[in-house]
C-alpha cells in the first residue's frame, strides 16, 4: 500500500483533512492496488472535489470521469465503500467528521478501464437495444405541434429524469448472474417510451422487452432503486413495463403468468396459493415432473393441503380491492406504487451524516 499527502499553503477558508483509500487498477498490465491518500480540502468539498485536488497536487495518473460537477451529465458513476454514487453529490465533511475513511472503486458491472474509469460499452448497447427515441408512427410532419397535458406527462416524469450513469446498472444482482440482461437503466429508458402517449410502438416495444433477458428476469432486489441519485426508481419501471405487458395481453413468459396467477389466487382466497402456482402457469406435466419436490416440502410442512383452497376470513376486502383497480383503470403501468417513499428515507439518512454501511 503507498501512502502519498499533500498539505497546501495557508489560507483563510476552513479546511479538513481528506482521507481516502483508492483502488488503482491498470487494464494493461493487471496490476491492482489500493492506495492511501490525504488531502486538505475546504469543508464544503464533495468526493469529486477531493479526487480533483488528489489529481492535480498529488498523483497526476489517477484516472476518473467528470463533467458537469453538478449532477446531470451522469459522467462520475463511482463506488463509495462498495455503493454506487455520483461523485459531485458526496459531501465529504459529514464523513471526514465521523473520522471515517471512505474507500473508492469503479463501478461494478461494467469492465474496468483504469482507476475509476469502466468501459461504457454494453452499457450503450443495452440502451440502443431498447429504441431510445420516440416512434411517432407518423408518416407526414404535422403542420401543427401537437400539445401533450402535463397530466399525461406526468405518468413518465421519473423516468425522463435518468442521466444515464449507470450507477443502478452497476448494483445490478440480475446482471452479475446474467450480463446479457437488459438492466435498470436501459429497462427505465424503454418505459419512458412505452408510457409517453406520443409513442405509437408500445406493442412492439413490449414484446421486445418480453424477450429473454428482458423484464421478467429482474430478481426485484430493489437495489437499483436504493443507488439510483436521481430518484427515477427503475425497478418501478420494470414493474410498471411488466403491469403493461399483462395488460396487453403479452404474457408468454413464465413471470407474466405468476403474477397473473397471484393476482387471481388473492382475488378469489386473499392469499398468495403458491401450492397451485406450477400446475395453473406451467402446466399439467411440469407439475407431475415437481410431484416428487411437492411431497418431501409437504413431508416438512412447508406446503399446506391445497384441497380444499383456504379462503381467507376478510376474503371480501380483498375482492372489493381488486374490483376497485379495475375500476379506477389502474390494471396497468398506474397501478404500480411509486417509491418516492423509500428515496425520500434515504435522503433524510444522507443528510443526517449517518448511512448505514458508511462506517464499515
Ligand atoms: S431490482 Fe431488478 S433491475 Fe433493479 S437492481 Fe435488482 S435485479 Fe437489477
Ligand atoms: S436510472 Fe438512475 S442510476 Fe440508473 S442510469 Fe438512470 S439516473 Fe443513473
Ligand atoms: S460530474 Fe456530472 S454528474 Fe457528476
Amino acid at each position: 500500500m503507498t501512502e502519498t499527502t499533500y498539505v497546501p499553503p495557508p489560507t483563510d477558508a476552513p479546511t479538513m483533512t481528506v482521507a481516502l483509500k483508492i483502488w488503482r487498477f491498470d487494464s494493461q498490465t493487471g496490476e491492482r492496488e489500493l492506495r492511501d491518500y490525504e488531502v486538505e480540502a475546504p469543508e464544503w468539498a464533495c468526493l469529486l472535489d477531493v479526487l480533483d485536488l488528489i489529481k492535480d497536487k498529488v498523483d497526476g495518473s489517477l484516472a476518473y470521469r467528470k463533467s458537469c460537477r453538478m449532477m446531470i451529465c451522469g459522467s462520475c458513476g463511482m463506488r463509495m465503500d462498495g455503493r454506487a454514487v455520483l461523485a459531485c453529490k458526496e459531501r465529504m465533511k459529514p464523513i471526514v467528521e465521523r473520522g471515517h475513511v471512505p474507500v473508492i472503486s469503479a463501478m461494478g458491472n461494467l469492465p474496468i478501464l483504469k482507476d475509476l474509469v469502466v468501459e461504457m460499452g454494453p452499457f450503450w448497447n443495452k440502451v440502443r437495444a431498447v429504441k431510445p427515441w420516440l416512434d411517432s408512427g407518423y408518416d407526414e410532419v404535422p403542420e401543427k405541434e401537437r400539445i401533450v397535458s402535463q397530466q399525461k406527462m406526468n405518468v413518465i416524469h421519473k423516468e425522463a429524469l435518468c442521466i444515464m450513469c449507470g450507477c443502478c446498472v452497476s448494483e445490478c444482482n440480475s446482471m452479475e448472474s446474467d450480463p446479457d440482461f437488459l438492466g435498470p437503466a436501459a429497462l427505465a429508458k424503454g418505459f419512458r417510451f412505452v408510457g409517453d402517449v406520443r409513442d405509437h410502438a408500445d406493442v412492439e416495444r413490449l414484446n421486445t422487452l418480453n424477450e429473454e433477458h428482458g423484464i421478467w428476469d429482474c430478481t426485484r432486489c430493489y437495489f437499483c432503486n436504493e443507488r439510483c441519485p436521481k430518484g427515477v426508481d427503475p425497478r418501478d419501471a420494470i414493474a410498471k413495463l411488466g403491469a403493461e405487458s399483462i395488460k396487453q395481453g403479452i404474457d408468454h413468459d413464465m413471470g407474466a403468468k405468476h403474477a397473473k396467477w397471484f393476482v387471481k389466487s388473492a382475488e378469489t382466497t386473499g392469499w398468495l396459493r403458491e401450492t397451485e402456482l406450477v400446475p395453473k402457469t406451467q402446466g399439467v406435466i411440469s407439475a407431475i415432473k415437481e410431484v416428487k419436490f411437492a411431497l418431501k416440502l409437504f413431508r416438512h410442512g412447508k406446503v399446506p393441503v391445497p384441497i380444499p383452497p383456504h379462503v381467507a376470513e376478510n376474503v371480501r376486502e380483498a375482492r372489493a380491492l381488486h374490483d376497485l383497480v379495475r375500476q379506477q383503470g389502474r390494471d396497468g403501468a398506474l397501478g404500480i406504487v411509486q417509491g418516492e417513499h423509500a428515496l425520500g428515507r434515504i435522503e433524510l439518512t444522507e443528510w443526517a451524516g449517518s448511512r448505514p454501511g458508511d462506517e464499515t
